[in-house]
């Protein structure tokens, strides 16, 4: 049941950042015409709650994703199992929620 959710969660995260990805793929091809610069992605982001819901989603989505299927990986590979695994899994989330959420706060908050 368990495996069932965390797979479901995958998945689901996978199909959140696939469009995610696109657009921010399109928006650097956008960006980097005529050089890039930190004002101008920062005049684009800076106060955008839009910027902030896009990113954010991003973080939240990559951070399930990732922490589930190094789950699988840290399983087979190296053989963890119960509350270990689970910690380490849950301490891969804050850390990439943290990390991803910090980052997010830089550059739209003004
Ligand atoms: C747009 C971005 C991404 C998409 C669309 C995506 C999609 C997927 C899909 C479809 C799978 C296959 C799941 C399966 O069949 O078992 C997968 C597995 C996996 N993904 Fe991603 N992924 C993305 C980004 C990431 C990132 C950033 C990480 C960072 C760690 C990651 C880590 C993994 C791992 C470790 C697995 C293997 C899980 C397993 O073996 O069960 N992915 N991903």
């Amino acid at each position: 049941m368990m495996t069932l959710k965390l797979y479901m969660a995958q998945r689901i995260s996978a199909l959140i950042m696939a469009p995610l990805v696109l657009m921010h793929i399109a928006v650097m091809i956008y960006a980097i015409q005529g050089g890039l610069s930190a004002a101008e992605i920062l005049g684009r982001t800076q106060g955008s709650v839009l910027w902030m819901l896009f990113y954010a989603t991003f973080v939240v989505a990559v951070s399930v994703h990732a922490a589930i299927g190094l789950r699988t990986v840290l399983s087979e590979w190296a053989g963890l199992r119960g509350g270990l695994l689970n910690g380490i899994a849950w301490a891969i989330l804050a850390v990439l929620l943290i990390l991803g959420m910090q980052a997010v706060y830089g550059v739209t908050a003004t």
